[in-house]
């Protein structure tokens, strides 16, 4: 995974605070993403990570606080904001009626881009849904809708992207697609700024990990950085048996729906909740 180390970063976040009447969400959260990298933000149900996505992609104004994205303030640039960024939200926003394929093109007329049925056969034949393109999307699986809701957001090639929660709710060889599409995300220059609940899901993909509690940032850094927080590593030996998901993904790993091979093998599958 490569990281860029512009003088300029992707995102910043100085102080921004939210409530709702009473209740203090943000408490003055900040930091910097660099461009071209993953960024996790982590945190339990509630703690604010989609208050937070929702202000940086202009849905929700915060209360006090700056952020800039590709550049733009949030605020005061909320229209540059926009076409700097995709948002693939928590629940997946593809329209049932139409087939995968209908999806992608009417994001692509919508955003004036040539070729739509071209832009669309690209994305489809990338996220393995060539075979489910004509079909409709409410026929799909929770994960070839999370990977066509993925695919939609891509259109256009915004600089930013964020996903919030992108993997929850799919199965591990969906998760591990998802993993695998983000990864080529950023290898290919594009920041991507992802909340989760999951532990793996940060340690597998992020350059940088933030965990945000109880309304501001209590931990950024690397994984490594993050790791050396707690106390050294004490050698144990311990009888190591199969987590229930290795057993999983070697048993159905090699013959998922979309038949990717190796994906297994990336894996570290071992599933934590935050
Ligand atoms: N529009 C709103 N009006 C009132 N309260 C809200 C609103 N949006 C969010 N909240 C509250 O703010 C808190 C943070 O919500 P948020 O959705 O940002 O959390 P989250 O970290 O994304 O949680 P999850 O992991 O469950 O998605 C919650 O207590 C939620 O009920
Ligand atoms: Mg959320």
């Amino acid at each position: 995974m490569t990281t860029t180390h512009a003088p300029e970063p992707a995102i910043r976040v100085q102080g921004i605070e939210k409530s709702f009447k009473e209740l203090q969400v943000l408490r003055g959260v900040d930091f910097d993403v660099a461009r071209g990298s993953i960024f996790a933000l982590l945190g339990s149900n509630g703690a604010g990570k989609t208050t937070l996505v929702r202000i940086l992609s202009t849905l929700l104004k915060a209360d006090a606080g700056t952020a800039t994205v590709h550049g733009f303030d949030v605020a005061a640039k909320a229209g540059d904001v926009r076409e700097s960024i995709s948002l693939t939200g928590q629940f997946a926003a593809v329209d049932e009626v139409l087939t995968g394929r209908e999806n992608l093109v009417l994001v692509a007329k919508l955003r004036h881009l040539k070729n739509p049925g071209a832009i669309a056969d690209e994305l489809l034949a990338r996220f393995s849904l060539t075979d489910a393109g004509g079909r409709r999307s409410a026929t799909y699986s929770g994960g070839m809708r999370r990977r066509l809701d993925i695919a939609m957001s891509l259109i256009g090639n915004p600089p930013v992207i964020f996903l919030d929660e992108p993997t929850t709710g799919l199965d591990p060889q969906a998760r591990i697609e998802v993993w695998q599409t983000v990864k080529q995300l950023a290898q290919g220059g594009t920041t991507v700024l992802l909340t989760t609940q999951y532990l793996d899901e940060a340690e597998q993909l992020a350059d940088r990990i933030a965990i945000l509690h109880k309304g501001t940032i209590i931990q950024n850094g690397t994984l490594a950085e993050l790791k050396q927080l707690l106390p050294a590593a004490t050698v144990e030996y311990v009888e190591k048996q199969p987590t229930l998901e290795e057993v999983f993904l070697t048993l159905v790993g090699e013959t998922g729906e979309t038949g990717e091979t190796g994906a297994a093998a990336d894996a570290q599958p071992a599933r934590k909740e935050f």
